[in-house]
């Protein structure tokens, strides 16, 4: 699988770190076939050392799938980036000044903070996330990444069968209210409603299944709220448990990436008052609402 670069487990089947490989030269179908088999074992990589402007960056991203058409926040209009589909995972304004604490995009984004899978508020979500560092905090500001498959693995056989045909309402109304922040606009409710998606998915290449669980999550199809979110809460406290967790402690021109299909994932609080961190983020598209794709 590694002919293309050298592959280092993290843990048995969960998180490895690729080197000698330029992402910025080396892009071609032999590379691309081994990073998706790569992630098909492992769900999340770290691509070492690898020096990309965003050209570059969303040119690996191009390879692997189809580009996320556009960015999922508010206040779109005030962005740096110049690519209008790359994510700004940053603390910084369209000048590059560290947004103020009360700032709506600062607010809205600590959203990142809670467990997560990118896009599930999406009726296609995400297939891979690839975030790269550009700038990171003296301390503080990891991103942490919870395996969904071994999670599901290691539930008790009644749960499965409880909760496998179950679906859940995924959107960004919901996460974000979990943290108090309910300002929104008529047109950002409009932009944000829910959406379905099944609560455990079936990856047809790996035969695995996998928890498709996220902060986006308001409520089960048929279920009381309380209950939905009693129960959501309880897998998510399972799923979380630290074995099912890869920390990552980020260096500059480091390229993380996982599967949104079978992980979650939340970034860890910083200083983000006193000094900048700039990830940047490129997310493809899954290939079909999860609806439509194959039962558990
Ligand atoms: C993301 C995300 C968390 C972090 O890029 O999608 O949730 O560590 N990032 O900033
Ligand atoms: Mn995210």
């Amino acid at each position: 699988m590694d002919q293309h670069f050298k592959l280092t487990p993290i843990s048995e089947g969960f998180a490895a770190e690729i080197t000698q490989v330029n992402l910025a030269k080396d892009i071609s179908p032999g590379l691309i076939a081994d990073v998706h088999a790569a992630m098909d074992k492992y769900a999340a990589l770290v691509f070492k050392d690898q020096k990309l402007d965003d050209d570059e960056q969303m040119a690996f991203g191009a390879a692997l799938g189809t580009i996320e058409a556009k960015r999922a926040t508010v206040d779109t209009g005030q962005n740096r980036l110049k690519h209008s589909s790359m994510n700004d995972i940053s603390n910084l304004g369209s000048n590059g000044e560290l947004l103020a604490a009360d700032d709506r995009r600062r607010m809205f984004n600590l959203g990142n903070q809670l467990w997560h899978s990118d896009s599930s508020f999406k009726e296609t979500p995400a297939m891979y996330s690839m975030l790269h560092a550009r700038v990171i905090p003296p301390k503080g500001g990891e991103t942490e990444i919870a395996d969904m498959r071994a999670a599901w693995d290691e539930l008790p056989s009644d749960t499965k069968d409880e909760i496998k045909d179950l679906i859940a309402e995924h959107s960004l109304l919901y996460s974000r209210a979990a943290l108090g922040f309910t300002d929104f606009t008529d047109a950002e409710k409009e932009m944000f409603a829910p959406v379905q998606q099944r609560l455990v998915r079936y990856m047809t290449r790996t035969k695995r299944k996998s928890l498709f669980l996220s902060s986006h999550i308001g409520r089960i199809v048929g279920l009381p709220i309380p209950e939905s979110l009693a129960l959501v809460r309880d897998l998510v406290e399972h799923a979380t448990d630290r074995r099912f967790v890869y920390r990552h402690n980020w260096q500059v021109n480091d390229l993380l990436m996982w599967d949104n299909r079978t992980t979650m994932h939340r970034g860890r609080p910083y200083a983000d008052k006193r000094y900048p961190r700039d990830l940047r983020r490129v997310t493809t598209m899954d290939i079909a609402p999860t609806l439509q794709q194959q039962a558990a």
